[in-house]
């Protein structure tokens, strides 16, 4: 249970907040870098601020105000040239540092005018890594934006997947510290949802969770698993500090506003051993959505589940009204971590996580076992050992609404039929 105030500062992420100062400290993933092949300016709003992002001519992206410095026209309507954005009222045009290069009838009449140098539109830097693009809206120097173990491993089919959420980004975080609802809310609900009584999944006999330099890692034995396994050894990872880290596949949720987040899903599939090389040209974006046709939450893939548990805890949870029980030392924990970069911040230091040294910051590698497979390859006949990888033979089962394009694309690089055999 937290007091109001402290719920407060946990979730808002307005300029000027506590935790938005502190989330301002890190680089956060806006989306797929090849939604840009057929768009070249969008909207987006990040940490309560309205933004645009775009591909310039030159193939560089920005971030921008949303509205122009001139008279506040909407940017998201503007066209980009060579290199920035031109607002398409007067034609004003924008680098990506946010300086006005041209004016157009002001250069005519009043050529040299010193006005144009002190013309600021607000911009922040974004970089593309692993298909993703990125955006830091911190003080400068920039920290490293950490290249993760996974962005680097080649042979694979990469996909990243989007949803709106209407709901505050923590609650969604605190997801990724939580082991039982594995058990309840993937594992026995999806018994229920079709429409079986039984059999229900082990239960979670013993959980711990511990800290290290970029996340929480949350450890679990169930009925029938014992101290040896990696669950237990290796645990899995929240990453720091709005994201989790499963191997092959990452989450982030990315604070729009204090009411709303963007769930970024990042997946990696290596292709089998024997079809290398495989080179993935641009990695596909798409949209996932959360809603059926009757306004209620998709509850059929494992991501969507989570999102019913989010969406339903409110716009922002209200942790005057929880009860905390041991499942929750993990939660707890992220909370107080938080708390005390917080008051950390305010003696200037960095919040956990943020990494200065460019040759850290170039491979950062996360526990997780089994790698190997995922790195070098897995023979076809060897499949079913590892039933978690070769599940998604058959079908992307994390979030609904793969498009055709981008399941053909996978079977292609896998060597597959349409039902998931290997050719
Ligand atoms: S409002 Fe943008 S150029 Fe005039
Ligand atoms: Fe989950």
């Amino acid at each position: 249970m937290l007091s109001e105030e402290k719920n407060k500062v946990l979730t808002q992420v307005g300029p000027g907040t506590p935790m938005g100062e502190l989330l301002r400290r890190y680089w956060h993933p806006i989306g797929g870098a090849s939604e840009f092949d057929q768009i070249s300016v969008k909207p987006f709003r990040l940490l309560g601020e309205d933004l645009v992002i775009y591909k310039d001519l030159s193939g560089n992206f920005g971030m921008v105000d949303r509205q122009c410095a001139h008279r506040r026209a909407d940017l998201s309507y503007g066209f980009v040239e060579t290199h920035g954005i031109r607002c398409n009222y007067h034609g004003w045009s924008f680098d990506a540092a946010g300086r006005c290069v041209e004016q157009p009838f002001e250069d005519t009449v009043n050529p040299g005018n010193p006005q144009k140098e002190r013309i600021r539109l607000k911009a922040y830097p974004v970089r593309e890594l692993a298909g993703l693009l990125w955006a830091y809206m911190g003080p400068l120097p920039a920290p490293e934006l950490p290249v993760y173990d996974a962005f680097t491993w080649g042979n694979g089919f990469r996909e990243i997947v989007i949803s709106d959420i209407p709901c505050n980004w923590m609650q969604c975080q605190e997801n990724s510290c939580d082991p039982i609802h594995f058990e309840w809310m993937h594992d026995n609900w999806s018994t229920r949802l079709k429409g079986k009584t039984a059999p229900y999944a082990p239960k979670h006999l013993k959980v711990k969770f511990e800290e290290f330099d970029y996340g929480f890692l949350y450890k679990r034995i169930r009925e029938g698993s014992s101290e040896s396994n990696p669950y237990w050894t290796v645990g899995r990872v929240a990453l720091w500090p709005n994201g989790f880290y499963l191997g092959p596949h990452f989450g982030w949720r990315v604070p729009i506003d204090d009411e709303n987040s963007l769930s970024i899903a990042w997946f990696y599939m290596r292709v089998p051993k024997g079809r290398e090389p495989y080179v993935q040209g641009s990695v596909p974006t798409w949209v996932s959505p959360i809603k059926d046709e009757n306004g209620r939450w998709i509850s059929s893939h494992v991501m969507n589940q989570d999102i019913v548990a989010w969406v339903g805890q409110g716009r922002i949870a209200d942790r005057t009204k929880e009860t905390l029980g041991v499942s929750d030392q993990g939660i707890a924990m992220i909370r107080k971590r938080f708390f005390d970069d917080i008051e950390a911040m305010k003696e200037g230091k960095d919040p956990k996580g943020v990494i200065r040294d460019p040759a850290i910051g170039r491979y950062v590698e996360l526990p997780f076992e089994p790698k190997k497979p995922l790195i070098e390859g897995i023979r076809i006949e060897d499949y079913p050992k590892y039933p978690t990888i070769n599940v998604r033979l058959s079908g992307f089962r994390h979030m609904v609404g793969q498009p055709p394009e981008v399941r053909q694309a996978f079977i292609k690089a896998m060597g597959i039929s349409e039902s998931g055999q290997f050719l």
